[in-house]
């Protein structure tokens, strides 16, 4: 099989401003193009500022995310953005189900479930985030939450629609934590996302989904995730403000992937 190209998310999360994000823009754009053949690229900045880094990104290839998506096509849901008005603004990607969303905004499995549904239908690729809490790491329950997160967030997904997914197995604990998953821990995990797909489905339908590792993912951890094949690529939160940290992480996944061509 062909191995698929590593993707590379930066996850700006609720930092910066307007000329912090387009100058980070600008930066992302010029560490991305000597690798565009290598490797994928998509930044996920505040909705504030998408308009702004939507110009910066033009056609370089690097592609604009947003971070969220409302359940609902529009309504009287002040505060809300729907997944229409993303692609109106060129985002090709949103984040579902990132754990900020799950812990700090209660959202269930199904309302994750319904953004999942709502952003397909309106044509955009979907990034979905699973991921056990430490307590549920320590009481063994690891693999049973991530499933859980999976089957709940893809219920009712139909077959020809799963192409459009990358899945994000992010764990809470290492959430901005600065303490990574060991890689071995994340390809085991990995190994089981890509199993419960191709169950879920089957193998031609899930075979481009790629499943990228979060958590505290910086310059110095990066080569040694992406050793594994099973890891195809980052979400990066924090080390993605560092535009030098942020290059650094791509240029691994670069490397990473033309090593796995051989
Ligand atoms: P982090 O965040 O890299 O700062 O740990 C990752 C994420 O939340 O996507």
């Amino acid at each position: 099989m062909h191995p698929r190209r590593l993707l590379i998310g930066g996850n700006w999360k609720m930092n910066g401003d307007l000329a912090s994000s387009v100058e980070l823009a600008e930066e992302v754009v010029e560490a991305f193009e000597p690798l565009r053949e290598s490797v994928d690229c998509v930044v996920f900045p505040p909705f504030p500022y998408l308009q702004a880094v939507a110009r910066t990104l033009g056609n370089s290839g690097v592609i604009l995310g947003a971070q969220d998506c409302s359940t609902e096509a529009n309504g009287a849901l002040t505060g809300d953005i729907s997944a229409e008005m993303l692609v109106d603004l060129g985002v090709g990607q949103v984040i579902i189900g990132h754990s900020e969303r799950r812990q700090v905004h209660n959202e269930s499995d199904s309302q994750t479930c319904d953004k999942v549904h709502m952003a397909l239908e309106s044509g955009l690729k979907v990034m979905l985030c699973v991921g056990e809490t430490w307590d549920e790491r320590s009481a063994g329950r690891a693999d049973e939450i991530v499933r859980r997160q999976l089957k709940g967030g893809l219920a009712g997904l139909a077959k020809d629609r799963v192409g459009a997914l990358t899945i994000a197995y992010e764990p809470v604990w290492a959430i901005g934590t600065g303490k990574s998953a060991t890689p071995k821990d994340a390809a085991m995990a990995h190994d089981l996302i890509r199993s419960d797909l191709e169950d879920l489905y089957d193998r031609p339908s899930s075979a481009a989904v790629r499943i990228l590792y979060g958590g505290s993912v910086n310059a110095a951890n990066a080569p040694g995730l992406f050793a594994h094949l099973q890891i195809e690529g980052a979400l990066v939160g924090g080390a993605s403000l560092k535009s030098g940290d942020f290059a650094s992480i791509l240029g691994s996944a670069a490397t990473s992937f033309q090593g796995r061509r051989g």
